[in-house]
């Protein structure tokens, strides 16, 4: 009931672009995405390449950086991050005050929100000394918490990180080892967690990423702005995505539906109801992370065993999307999130702990992000228009008169 390009100029000729589908909000040297051919680089390499030939940590590096490290610049920086796995013992008591029962998602927030009032010796964004010992404090403490997150929901007791192990061994130590007893780490499933973090590790302007520039531009901190990250990424059209798909294949598993019939309700719109694992605001060309990590899909579930059925369904859901003109005029391919979900659960993940694992390897993204805009002189806090629809001027009636 408005004329828009009326409203538009008497707001001062601004542009509505809601959901940002045609606006960028900054400049940034860090990821390159070409979404109709499927490319993902970061720093000019390409994802193929780093998958094939990087570690995360190592990835985690260039990100922030710029530059693939030394050896020795590495080891430096693996080393920093080894010293500062642990966590403050009263921040583990924090972990007390959540109801057993909690998602993992807000109590990784949380955590990462707490760390500004445990290192206050960090906090200051324009002070680069400080800006490096909060990026390898969170580096080195999420895995902690996200284990201990993982923890105190299945009523075990936390095991300290054992610094002997690689970053990803000892998340997975902390997460499935059992104190006073030997918890062998496979290294391939060290190495499937490890590619799939690379996978992860940055996606340009994303809704957590564009979430933690947006906060960290108001010259909040790295904790606060990932923290904010962390939240955006909980939801289910983002990060979220990866639980949602294993659920909706446990539907169809379950035989409450089966897959034509599933397939039937997406395309009829039935309750809003989506593909979930399918989509993506840029790619509109097959996902070039989902490409790898199906193939990975099948060595994990291979070793691991299980989940074969659920592999089968995805597989089938693929099949007919890539042949349905539903799909193929909408330019809807799997995403990263498609096939991740069943090799989490293979590894003995719980669903729970899916995005919280997206969390872990976007995190060099949101911290190489919000370090480049807080170098980048010409930032300003980001304060986006509004076209206003609402009421004209009109006059205050008492409240014994309406
Ligand atoms: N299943 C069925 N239909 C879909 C799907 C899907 N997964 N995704 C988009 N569509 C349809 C929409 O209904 C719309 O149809 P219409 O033109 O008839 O109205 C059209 O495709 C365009 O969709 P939009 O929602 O406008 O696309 P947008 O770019 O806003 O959304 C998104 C992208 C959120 C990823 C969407 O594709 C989606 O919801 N996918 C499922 C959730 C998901 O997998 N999220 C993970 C994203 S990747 C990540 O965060 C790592």
């Amino acid at each position: 009931g408005y004329d828009i390009s009326k409203l538009l100029k008497e707001t001062g000729n601004v542009t509505l672009d809601g959901g940002f589908t045609n606006t960028a909000s900054c400049t940034s040297a860090i990821t390159y995405i070409d979404g109709d051919e499927g490319i993902l680089r970061y720093r000019g390499y390409p994802i193929e390449q780093l998958a094939k030939q990087s570690t995360f940590l190592e990835t985690s590096y260039l990100l922030i950086y710029g530059t693939l490290p030394t050896t020795s610049e590495l080891e430096d920086f693996e080393d920093r991050i080894r010293d500062h796995t642990m966590l403050h013992e009263d921040l583990k008591g924090f972990f007390g005050g959540f109801p057993r029962d909690a998602h993992p998602m807000p109590v990784l927030s949380s955590a990462v929100s707490a760390l500004s009032t445990f290192y206050q010796d960090s906090l200051d964004p324009f002070d680069p000394d400080q800006v490096e010992i909060s990026t390898i404090r969170l580096l080195a403490k999420l895995p902690t918490i996200a284990a201990y997150a993982y923890k105190k929901s299945i009523g075990q007791p936390f095991l300290y990180p054992d610094n002997r192990l690689s970053l990803v061994e000892n998340f997975l130590r902390m997460t499935f080892g059992v104190p006073a007893t030997d918890y062998e780490v496979d290294p391939d499933i060290v190495k499937a967690v490890d590619l799939l973090l690379i996978l992860h590790a940055d996606h340009e302007q994303n809704c957590s990423t564009s979430t933690v520039r947006l906060v960290g531009s108001s010259h909040a901190n790295l904790f606060a702005s990932v923290s904010a990250g962390i939240n955006a990424l909980f939801g289910p059209l983002h990060g979220g995505a990866n639980q949602a798909v294993l659920e909706m294949l446990e539907r169809i598993q379950s035989a409450e539906y089966s897959t034509d019939e599933f397939m039937k309700k997406v395309k009829d719109k039935e309750d809003g109801v989506r593909l979930m694992g399918f989509g993506h605001r840029v790619y509109k060309n097959y996902d070039p992370r989902a490409a790898i990590i199906k193939d990975t899909a099948h060595s994990i579930l291979e070793k691991t065993g299980g989940g074969d059925e659920l592999l089968e369904i995805a597989m089938r859901l693929e099949e007919i999307a890539l042949a349905d003109d539903y799909f193929v005029e909408r330019k809807l391919y799997p995403n990263v999130d498609f096939y991740t979900g069943l090799i989490y659960k293979s590894m003995g993940f719980p669903t729970r702990m899916f995005t919280v694992l997206f969390a872990l390897g976007r995190l060099p993204g949101w911290i190489a992000q919000w370090r480049e805009m807080i170098e980048d002189p010409t930032t300003k806090i980001g304060r986006p228009r509004q076209v206003y629809t609402g009421e004209g001027e009109r006059d205050y009636v008492a409240l014994t008169d309406r």
